[in-house]
């Protein structure tokens, strides 16, 4: 293990503050350490965890999103990532969510990054497919699934011709091996566009219930064909989707998978840790170099732990300690010496955030002054720095 827990100084995780004489200088791996994968190095640990805004117009860029990312890269997030962005028009999750399934889409994000990179910021992008869980209006509007003839609906398919579960007015088909072959080809061409943007980590979207998370789980995958039944079938699709996006990806920018780690289905037949543990070796040797850890999103049965502090990083520290892949852990991370002690005692490499850099763009700024760590401040903040 090159990242093994007991070697390193352990410190708390549940908050609180270091005496004033702890010598943080002498602890490695902290939160504002670089991290370094391929020849890409983020500035420190800190992730813009994706976030869907359903602000796209026909899945371009607006200036929300100009903003909503540009923000954080000035409050610090070593990497700054978009929401779920959808790699044909099908694989929206709403008709508002973000695409870049054409030139245009790609040239409306390049000033984004472009902004995002100026501020020392790694700007990465989540490639995704909805499936059966795309066609849906947006949350605002009530999140409801919205039939194939219905004005703002699609036509959606899935590794099944189910839908999900209470959604039976909106009818999914099952893929057939020319719709894989096709899909795959549009992860490609979503990859050289995002390069052509600017990007320097794609990451592929394999969690929460979306399209190559129905193919992992037998929950969702009822196929008979060579992409279901047997575990190795099941991860089939994913492996042949970063293979793709790896071989058109450059050699010095690295690839992410965001995985569910578990479906939150004791009571059944489903995917859980020890599904992702036998998944992360695969996904390595497909080419990935950093799995984003996340959980559930496949069954509205879904039995959600006691959500505290930090509830899914257990899942990445199973993943890291048993295959040594770096990990992304996520999951109401709000406090600076949390995040801290989580880089430092060896449970994750990266710490995304979502909600909390949502009330508080600034909060890796914040972060660095409580935990006594001199970052530089964009030029035009500088007077707001903490005396
Ligand atoms: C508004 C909102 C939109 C989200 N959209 C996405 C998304 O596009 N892709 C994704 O993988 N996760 C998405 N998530 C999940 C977050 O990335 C994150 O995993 C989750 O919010 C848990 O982290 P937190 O407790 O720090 O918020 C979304 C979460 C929120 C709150």
């Amino acid at each position: 293990m090159v990242h093994a827990v007991d070697t390193r100084r352990s410190v708390p995780e549940t908050g609180g503050h270091y005496p004033a004489d702890t010598d943080l200088s002498s602890m490695t791996d902290a939160l504002f350490d670089p991290f370094t994968l391929r020849e890409t190095t983020i500035p420190n640990r800190i992730a813009l965890s994706p976030m869907c805004q359903y602000s796209a117009k026909e899945g371009v860029a607006t200036d929300w999103h100009r903003v909503h990312l540009g923000t954080r890269a000035v409050g610090g997030a070593g990497l700054v990532m978009t929401e779920a962005t959808a790699v044909e028009p099908r694989g929206r999750i709403t008709p508002d969510c973000l695409g870049i399934w054409s030139d245009e889409h790609a040239a409306a994000l390049e000033p984004i990054v472009s902004f995002v990179k100026s501020q020392g910021a790694v700007p990465a992008i989540q490639l995704a497919h909805a499936g059966r869980k795309g066609s849906h209006a947006p949350p605002s509007a009530g999140g409801h699934a919205l039939p194939v003839d219905h004005k703002d609906g699609w036509e959606t398919y899935s590794a099944t011709d189910a839908p999900y579960p209470g959604e039976e007015t909106a009818a999914t088909s099952r893929m057939d091996e020319d719709d894989i072959a096709a899909l795959i080809e549009a992860f490609t061409d979503a990859a050289v566009r995002s390069l052509e943007a600017g990007f320097e980590v794609a990451e592929v979207h394999a969690a929460h219930g979306y399209l190559l998370h129905q193919f992992l789980s037998p929950v969702t995958n009822d196929r008979e064909d060579d992409y279901g039944g047997s575990f190795e079938n099941r991860t089939r699709i994913v492996c042949e989707v970063v293979e793709a996006v790896r071989a058109v990806w450059p050699d010095d920018k690295p690839v992410f998978v965001r995985i569910s780690a578990t479906d939150w289905l004791p009571d059944r037949e489903s995917w859980d840790v020890d599904d992702s543990v036998r998944l992360a070796p695969l996904l390595a040797e497909a080419g990935t170099d950093l799995i984003d850890v996340s959980g559930g999103g496949i069954h509205p049965d879904q039995q959600l732990p006691n959500a505290g502090p930090g509830y899914q990083v257990p899942y990445a520290e199973a993943i890291r300690e048993a295959t040594d892949i770096p990990v992304a852990a996520v999951g109401k991370v709000t406090e600076p010496a949390h995040a801290d002690a989580l880089v430092r005692n060896g449970r994750t490499d990266l710490v995304a955030l979502g909600r909390e850099l949502l009330r508080n763009p600034y909060w890796p700024l914040e972060a660095a002054h409580e935990l006594g760590v001199d970052v530089e401040w964009p030029v035009q903040y500088r007077r707001g720095r903490f005396e």
